[in-house]
């Protein structure tokens, strides 16, 4: 089952917004829910179109390629982790979707994740010593195993990079990080109140819906 993804778009000069919703593979969606919202904020902020009705079938291109699915293919489940178990243990901040934690079991001897109100489920080792699998449990099961590069510093856990869809980069989560420290990865949010739609701003607005949608299925 896939669920439905959702963009809204406000342009509070032009009293107007977007909302569009629509079910399917997320990496799809993404492209048609841009061509939408590009088209309408045109039109609500009396600027030309950029997109005519050959680019808005082809969107990404001929800008960009689009999204693929992975990065990397997802590496095998091993039956051991690289580390002793409890090196992964912590609670792991990042400042738009808030803290990951991960727990060891000590009845079952497994890991486990929280994130959020909803987001829980199974750390499993990969057979690629410095990534490690998320496996989502119910409610949010049926998304695929989320790939986490694993950093480490001083001989010690140091973060957790979930891997997203290219051309967005992973969601860093820092152990321990305070939600009043500075945020090093964080993007220029600037260019996300900009309203005219070109190629480069798109780029960081889809870094964003993606922190938006991780920060939705995790925390509502
Ligand atoms: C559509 O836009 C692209 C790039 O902006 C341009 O190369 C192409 O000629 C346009 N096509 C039409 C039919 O206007
Ligand atoms: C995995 O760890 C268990 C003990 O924790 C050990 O018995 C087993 O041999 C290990 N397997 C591999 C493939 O290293
Ligand atoms: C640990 O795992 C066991 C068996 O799966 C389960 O019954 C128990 O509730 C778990 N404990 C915690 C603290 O989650
Ligand atoms: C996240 O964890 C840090 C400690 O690592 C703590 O200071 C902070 O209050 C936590 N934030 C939330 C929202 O629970």
């Amino acid at each position: 089952m896939v669920g439905f993804t959702s963009l809204l778009s406000l342009y509070p000069s032009a009293s107007g917004g977007v909302f569009t919703s629509l079910n399917g593979p997320t990496t799809t969606a993404d492209n048609i829910h841009d061509v939408i919202h590009y088209q309408v904020s045109d039109i609500l902020t009396g600027k030309d179109h950029w997109l005519n009705s050959t680019t808005a079938c082809t969107y990404p291109a001929p800008w960009w390629t689009t999204r693929q699915t992975r990065s990397t293919a997802v590496p095998k489940i091993s039956d051991n982790f690289s580390r002793d178990k409890r090196d992964y243990e912590g609670v792991y901040g990042n400042h738009a979707t808030g803290n990951l934690t991960i727990t060891l079991n000590t009845t079952d001897n497994k890991l486990y994740f929280r994130l959020g109100l909803i987001g829980r489920g199974v750390v499993l080792p990969t057979e690629s010593a410095n990534q490690i699998l998320f496996r989502a449990e119910e409610p949010l099961e049926y998304i695929p195993n989320i790939i986490a590069d694993v950093e480490v510093k001083g001989g010690e856990v140091f973060s957790l990079s979930l891997q997203s869809y290219p051309p967005e980069p992973s969601v860093v989560f820092e152990r321990g990080l305070k939600l009043t420290d500075p945020d090093p990865t964080e993007p220029e949010w600037d260019d996300c109140t900009g309203v005219s739609g070109s190629p480069d701003r798109t780029a960081s607005s889809n870094t964003f819906a993606f922190l938006l949608f991780l920060a939705y299925m995790f925390t509502v």
